[in-house]
């Protein structure tokens, strides 16, 4: 077993450089074919604490620490059930809970929540989604998914597709994959949820090839990857903006015609009706095998940040 500890806390997506990739990746492999895995977390307790919803992130997590022989504990609607409901800070929070786990995952409405939790732990946090900032597990399981899938990172066309200007995973991956040579990036989004200027000045500082574009099939034709996304009803203060965004950019199997046989479409999941269920059946839609690889990059995670590996 590796007792390095590479990285502490995982906060965003630029704090990996492609050397910390390659490592996750292998070992997420590792995690894959190991059935009867050692069991390298026993006596860890995970503390997941959600003050937003979650079905993947929270019970992978979850299902990761079990696999590796630790235990969890768990507020799965900390908004409400824990004693934020009566005033106490995130701070405060944070340090009573660095007395009960080894490592905190955190989901939570406000961006840069993990970054704060962080500044007063003295134990690892786990970015689980902060608002529309950012969701750094899940751009290194959609990473993982595309190398399995595709065989490589380096060189592949992305479209991302939906609510850009929300959409924390979208952010996410579009900073994990200016770390990978010749990366093409599209953007496709009504006109009031488009990519922020911050990803754009991100990836101009890198580089890194994008385009807006509102016709996806257009789109479509040229990439490898689609990376679809919902409409987030919930971070809209006016309904209205919300009626105007949504429904716009579906695949369907009309839409996959133009798909190139060797591509794939990606979705983190949950989705809405941005991707018909007529389309589960075709080979190139891979998002539930996106889903399940959260598990063994989850799982590689705890084992880096706890330096059991
Ligand atoms: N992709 C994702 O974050 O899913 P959950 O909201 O179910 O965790």
């Amino acid at each position: 077993m590796n007792s390095e500890r590479r990285f502490f806390h995982i906060l965003e997506s630029q704090q990996f450089n492609k050397e910390d990739l390659t490592l996750i990746f292998d070992l997420a492999n590792d995690m894959e074919k190991l059935s009867q895995k050692e069991k390298t977390l026993t006596n860890k307790i995970l503390i997941t604490l959600f003050y937003e919803p979650s079905t993947r992130t929270r019970l992978s997590f979850e299902a990761a620490m079990i696999k590796l022989g630790g235990s969890v504990i768990s507020t799965e609607n900390a908004a409400s059930f824990s004693s934020a409901a009566k005033g106490e800070t995130l701070e405060d929070t944070i340090r009573v809970l660095n007395g009960y786990g080894d490592v905190i995952v955190i989901r939570h409405f406000e961006t840069g929540t993990a970054i704060r939790a962080a500044k007063v732990s003295e134990v690892p946090i786990i970015n689980a989604g902060d608002g529309v900032g950012q969701h750094p597990t899940q751009s290194l399981l959609d990473l993982y998914t595309i190398k399995k899938e595709l065989g490589k990172i380096d060189g592949i066309s992305v479209a991302l597709v939906g609510d850009l200007a929300n959409g924390r995973t979208a952010r996410s991956l579009a900073y994990l994959l200016t770390k990978y040579k010749d990366v093409k990036l599209y953007f496709v989004s009504p006109s009031n949820v488009r990519m922020g200027e911050d990803i754009k000045d991100y990836l101009r500082k890198n580089n890194v090839f994008f385009e807006e574009n509102e016709d996806l099939r257009e789109v479509a034709s040229k990439v490898d990857v689609i990376y679809q996304t919902r409409i987030q009803r919930e971070r809209f203060l006016n309904p209205e903006e919300y009626e105007k965004a949504k429904g716009i950019y579906v695949i369907d199997k009309e839409l996959m015609k133009y798909l190139p046989s060797h591509s794939i479409v990606l979705h983190p999941l949950p989705r809405v009706d941005e991707i018909k269920y007529e389309v589960d059946s075709d080979p190139r839609a891979a998002y539930f095998r996106q889903a399940h690889n959260g598990l063994y990059i989850r799982m590689a995670l705890l084992s880096l940040v706890l330096g059991c590996y």
